[in-house]
Parts: C-alpha cells; sequence; structure tokens
C-alpha cells in the first residue's frame, strides 16, 4: 500500500490509512514521553543544518516525514511535553487537546464572525464565559482566546489605551513591576509606546509590586506632565511565581483612576482551586486578565486567553467594519470574535479548551492542579533541607526559587557553583530546570505544572540535585 498522496482531494480509503499511519506513531510518541530525555539539544544545528531542504516537487513518503519528525527533529529539544520538564512555565500538552486541533482544522469552519458558524462560535463563546466566570466578572464581561498569553496582554494594552489616553498618547505611561514578563514591555512597544514610558517599580522582599512605589512613580508622573493611565499586576511571576497584592495595586488604581490589568498568564488557572482563588483575591477587580491554557490547563502552546470587565470596551479598541463581512451582531450573546480581536481568520481554538473540558470535567483539572500545588510546596521542603541551599523565593503557587550558598565563595564563584548545578542536573536527563537572575544572583528554579509530573519523578529531580550538589561542593 502506497504511503504517498499525489492527490490533494483525498478519498475515504486514504484518509484512513493516512489516520491510521499517523495515530499508531503519535500513540506511541506519547506513551514513550515517560521514558524520553528531560531535554536533549546537543548536535542540534547539525540536525537543523541537515533539515535544510528546496520545496519538493514530488510527492513524498508518509514514513519518511513521520521517521524524520518524530525520529530526527523532536528528539533533540527540550521534552516540554513529558513529565520532567519543570523549567520555565511547563504545559504538557493534553491529548485530548491535540485530538481537537485535529477535529477543528478538519471541520475548518470560520469562527470568526457569528454569522458563519453559530453553533461553533457558541462553543468558543462558552469557553471565554468558563474564563470570564473564573475570574469573577459579570455578564458585561468577554474576551477572546488568542495564541498566547504575549497576544492576550497586547490586546489588552490596546484596549486601556483607546479607553484612557487620547489619540495622541505618546504621554501615558503605564506601570509593571520589575519582575513583570517582558511580554508586558514588548506588548506597550508594539502598541505605539516608547519603552520609556514603561516604568518597571521596585519589588518587595517577596518579589511582589511594591505599592508605595507605585504611587510614588505614578504621583511623580502626573507631575511631570505625563499621563499615567494603566498598572499591570502580576498574577504570578515567571521568575519566582510571586503574586502581586492585587487588593492593593486595584484600590490605587481605582483612587488614581488608572486602568488596571494583571498577567495570570502562569497562575490564572489556579483560580479553579480554593488556594489559588485566595491568593489571586481582588483579580475580579482588574479590568482586565491574561490567561494562558496552554500553561495551567496543559493545553499544547497556541492557546492563550484575554478576559475582560467591558467586553464593549475591547470591541470598540478593535472593531473596523468592511463592506465584504457580514453583518456585524448587536444581538446579546451572539458574538463577532474577529471584532474583538486583531485577528480575521484564524484556527478554531475553542475546541482545544472545550474539547478537553467536556471529555474529562473540570474536576480533573482541579485536582491536578491541587496536586501541583502540593508537589511543590513538598519539593520546596525537600530542597530547603540540601546543605548550603537557600530557599529564595517561597512558592506562591507551584514555583520556587534556590541557590547553594557555600559561605566561602564570593558572589561571582558563587553565580558560577549554581550555573554547574543547573548543567549537572540537566545533563541527568530525568528533569528539566532553568534557572534565573534575582536581585543581581543566578538562581535555580522548580516550576510544577505539567499535568504528568507527579511525585515519582520529582523525587527522581530532587535526588540528582541532592547527589550533584554534594559532587559540586
Ligand atoms: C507571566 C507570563 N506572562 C506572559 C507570558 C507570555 O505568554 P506566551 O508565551 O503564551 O506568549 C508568559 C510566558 O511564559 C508568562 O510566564
Amino acid at each position: 500500500m502506497s504511503d504517498r498522496f499525489p492527490e490533494l482531494e483525498l478519498d475515504t480509503p486514504e484518509m484512513e490509512r493516512l489516520l491510521a499511519a499517523v495515530s499508531a506513531r503519535v500513540v506511541a510518541h506519547v506513551a514513550s514521553l515517560p521514558r524520553q530525555k528531560a531535554g536533549d539539544v546537543e548536535g542540534g544545528a547539525a540536525l537543523a543544518r541537515s533539515l535544510v531542504e528546496a520545496m519538493p516537487e514530488a510527492a513524498g513518503s508518509l514514513d519518511e516525514v513521520l521517521d524524520l519528525l518524530l525520529e530526527r527533529a523532536a528528539p533533540k529539544s527540550f521534552n516540554c511535553a513529558g513529565p520532567g520538564y519543570l523549567a520555565y512555565i511547563p504545559g504538557g500538552g493534553l491529548f485530548t487537546s491535540a485530538v481537537a486541533s485535529l477535529l477543528g482544522s478538519a471541520i475548518n469552519r470560520y469562527v470568526g464572525v457569528w454569522a458563519a458558524a453559530p453553533g461553533l462560535v457558541q462553543i468558543e463563546t462558552n469557553v471565554v464565559r468558563w474564563f470570564c466566570d473564573l475570574a469573577g466578572y459579570g455578564p458585561e464581561s468577554g474576551g477572546i482566546l488568542t495564541s498566547g498569553g504575549s497576544l492576550a496582554n497586547f490586546s489588552a494594552i490596546v484596549m486601556a489605551r483607546a479607553a484612557r489616553l487620547p489619540e495622541d498618547f505618546l504621554k501615558g505611561t503605564l506601570y509593571v513591576s520589575e519582575e513583570a514578563h517582558h511580554s508586558i514591555k514588548k506588548a506597550a512597544q508594539l502598541a505605539g509606546f516608547p519603552v520609556r514610558n514603561v516604568r518597571a517599580v521596585a519589588t518587595d522582599a517577596l518579589f511582589r509590586m511594591d505599592v508605595a512605589a507605585l504611587r510614588a512613580a505614578v504621583r511623580a508622573d502626573r507631575a511631570a506632565g505625563l499621563q499615567p493611565f494603566l498598572v499591570v499586576a502580576s498574577a504570578g511571576t515567571t521568575n519566582t511565581g510571586a503574586v502581586d497584592d492585587l487588593q492593593a495595586i486595584a484600590s490605587l488604581a481605582a483612587a488614581e483612576r488608572l486602568g488596571f490589568h494583571v498577567d495570570a498568564a502562569y497562575g490564572g488557572s489556579f483560580l479553579m482551586t480554593e488556594r489559588g482563588k485566595a491568593a489571586l483575591q481582588g483579580i475580579e477587580r482588574a479590568d482586565s486578565i491574561v490567561l494562558d491554557p496552554h500553561k495551567g490547563l496543559f493545553l499544547p502552546y497556541g492557546n492563550g486567553a484575554l478576559v475582560v470587565r467591558d467586553a464593549a470596551a475591547l470591541r470598540r479598541a478593535h472593531n473596523v467594519t468592511a463592506e465584504y463581512l457580514p453583518q456585524a451582531q448587536d444581538e446579546p450573546g451572539r458574538v463577532d470574535f474577529a471584532d474583538l480581536s486583531p485577528e480575521l481568520s484564524r484556527d478554531f481554538r475553542g475546541l482545544r479548551v472545550w474539547l478537553p473540558l467536556r471529555l474529562h470535567g473540570a474536576a480533573a483539572f482541579r485536582a491536578a492542579l491541587d496536586e501541583k500545588l502540593d508537589l511543590a510546596a513538598w519539593a520546596c521542603e525537600v530542597v530547603r533541607e540540601l546543605p548550603q541551599v537557600r530557599i529564595v523565593a517561597e512558592p506562591q503557587l507551584s514555583l520556587f526559587a534556590f541557590r547553594l550558598e557555600p559561605p566561602a565563595l564570593d558572589a561571582a564563584a558563587t553565580d558560577a557553583l549554581n550555573r554547574r548545578w543547573l548543567e549537572a542536573v540537566n545533563a541527568r536527563q530525568r528533569v528539566h530546570l532553568s534557572g534565573t537572575v534575582l536581585r543581581g544572583r543566578f538562581t535555580l528554579r522548580i516550576c510544577v505544572l505539567s499535568f504528568r509530573t507527579h511525585r515519582e519523578r520529582l523525587q527522581q529531580g530532587l535526588d540528582d540535585l541532592r547527589e550533584t550538589a554534594a559532587e559540586l561542593c
């Protein structure tokens, strides 16, 4: 049986053959994730060079293509889908969501405007509603699904700019903590603000925005003739998982007549848990919130979300009409997502969230997120007991930071030692960690977020940390 498909339109047996072949290989790949290395990019540059190719003229072999992808290219990577991935902000990639991608692309209907696919748009609208409910928003709220947190932050800043500043907006200043994700600065830049208009406010001992410093910065800017318009809080920073004091910042934003946006790309999913709700108290007072389902809802990459308290404000910032588009909807409940977003044509993202929630149920996600909170708290206690280790940031959610600090070493030598520690742990390829720089010092961090990470794998990582530290010190 040929594994080549020279015709663009596949007949039924060909479709079945293609799906069966891909399905067998994909299932084997996913089942083997725990046995795959946690991260291995050695020889990656040579591999990449060997894959440079011209556009192929003739039909190629499916088997060869699957070998190339699954046997050659994929193994040389950080295994972000595997249980040992504790670096940056993990996600995992739920299989049911991957299946939703296939379904959505095979159905391939247009979901940018309600009139083109009312039922499918309703499915995506439901997902946005669920996220608004999680945020504690009321009936006027709405939002969009984006490709990720960066684009969601971008639309939030565009919305605040349109709502709060004149067309000539270059005096507008916005405020983030010095620990905020760089996508905010990038979003501000893309929205037309000079980088100097983005104020990085100092943080307190817990790496949370210093609210007194924020107030002082806003007042100083106003006194200098600038137009403070937006404060962006973090609900789970990438470096340490710090959750800013959302109640205090909300009150300050209200008193100073500023917009209030929360980047909850990492922490937002924990709103499904009681502990997460307690940690993120006050988030419902924000004008807009970024959630990132490809992080804390364990979806494959390509799934972000922005929810806003007032959907009409999002629409005013993005809405541009054209003669050739179907009539826009004013009916309550009927959403034209293209009117709320920078995008017109795009994939059916809602299905990638909806299908896993329908198939597993929210309880399964809540339980997995609670497990991550427990695992991080436990792992932090184990790390604390390692000789010469200092916990630099306690877990506020499922992330903590730590470093070796032997008393005899100076700052530079201590940083070098910690870099070697990170390399040594990662070289064992059972877990993959990443480091960062906190207050000028190189620091290791563990973020437990994948649904595939359980205690056994974390124990292996902790053993590796203990043994490599003993070798190095
Ligand atoms: C706190 C925070 N905000 C925003 C982002 C950007 O999200 P994305 O990578 O989905 O664009 C990240 C990514 O890690 C993040 O950790």
